[in-house]
């Protein structure tokens, strides 16, 4: 008996669809795998038809109605590497509605609207996976929810923006100001023209409320976690690291410690929530000071396992699409979603609280987190 193949769709062809296609024109054979179904790519979805031919997407795929390739029945898979609100939360919920499992590396929508995703997915018994959601290529989300099943996580912490860890990185190393750069980074394709969901930390926030999900077995609120540090004037500071200066950081320095935008979310004694992302002073010389450039690290800690850290290429489009690839393999050997067994929590309406602890001020006067 022959089996069939994944027909595979991908809607949007940017920075992480086309480095997927890629993989399909180059490696198609090696995406099969030993136990499951041969995967097909069998159509593209691209506003910018003429952009994406001169990237190489091939012509006889294309096309610019994402909504009729869903729709065609010729997909068993929807790749959604659009990123952004709309039409991309619209087109990933009618696949989900319709029994199509999809693969996402959109965390916008899975931090905005994964309550209601995940409940579309069940209803109607497919699958939803985001692994490059978080972490660009670092196995993360699937090691949390399956592999770390057995313990009870109390704390999930990271660096989940490479952009703002290119810049605190250089500021850090060669005393130049915030201003400069961001510059750079914009000018090497890290930062994003508009690049306020990165320095404003709210890129980071959509992360941790996934990590939360998958940890903790419940979704918060993006809204509801802190993305400012305090202040000597008892108001909050500016969102992420928009207020970090160079005098902050050789201040820092001089204490043996730099700044590091950490995302974190705990599970407290009493079952609430604790959340926040905020440039945290660590010791330059730990695990999350030594993390430079646009790398990620996320440390878990949990019982009975202890700590365990991952760390690795965090943005860019191929690092995204070896992880979109991956979801993609796993649902070709019948596996589900990225949540796995992790149950969903009902902890009713419940209000986050930010991450408590104790601060350094700095000559901004910003109190930023002390880290370990
Ligand atoms: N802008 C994001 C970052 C891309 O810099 O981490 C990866 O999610």
């Amino acid at each position: 008996m022959s089996v069939q193949p994944l027909r595979v769709g991908v809607i949007g062809a940017g920075t992480v669809g086309r480095e997927v296609v890629r993989a399909f024109l180059e490696r198609s054979p090696r995406l099969t795998p030993a136990d499951g179904r041969p995967i097909v790519l069998v159509g593209i979805a691209e506003k910018f038809t003429e952009r994406a031919i001169a990237n190489g997407i091939p012509e006889s795929l294309l096309t610019d109605a994402p909504a009729h390739l869903i729709a065609s029945g010729d997909c068993d898979v929807i790749v959604e590497t659009m990123g952004g609100d709309e039409p991309a939360h619209t087109l990933v919920a009618a696949a989900l509605a319709a029994g199509i499992p999809v693969v996402t590396a959109n965390k916008h929508i899975v931090a905005h609207y994964g309550a209601g995703l995940e409940a579309l997915a069940r209803a109607n018994n497919t699958v939803f996976r985001f692994e490059a959601a978080v972490g660009g290529g670092i196995p993360l989300l699937g090691p949390i929810a399956q592999d770390l099943a057995a313990n009870r996580i109390t704390r999930v912490r990271g660096i989940v923006n490479g952009t703002t860890n290119y810049m605190l990185t250089a500021m850090a190393r060669e005393g130049r100001d915030y201003a400069e750069v961001l510059r750079e980074a914009q000018a090497k394709g890290y930062a994003e023209a508009d690049p306020t969901a990165d320095v404003e930390g709210l890129d980071a926030v959509n992360k941790i409320v996934i990590l939360a999900r998958l940890a903790f077995g419940t979704w918060i609120a993006p809204e509801a976690v802190s993305n400012r540090p305090g202040s000597t004037t008892g108001a909050p500071g500016q969102p992420g690291i928009t207020g970090v200066t160079a005098e902050d950081v050789a201040a820092m320095a001089a204490e043996g410690r730099t700044l590091r935008l950490i995302a974190t979310a705990v599970l407290a004694d009493d079952g609430a929530i604790e959340a926040s992302v905020v440039p945290t002073a660590v010791p330059a010389n730990s695990p999350f000071g030594r993390c430079d450039g646009v790398l990620n690290r996320v440390e878990v800690d949990g019982l009975p396992v202890g700590r365990v850290a991952f760390e690795g290429p965090g943005a860019g489009g191929a690092a995204a699409a070896a992880a979109v690839l991956s979801d993609i393999v796993s649902i070709a050997r019948g596996l589900g979603s990225t949540w796995g067994g992790a149950p969903i929590v009902d902890r009713g309406a419940q209000a986050v609280r930010p991450v408590a602890g104790e601060c350094v001020m700095a000559p901004s006067g910003a109190c930023y987190p002390v880290g370990d």
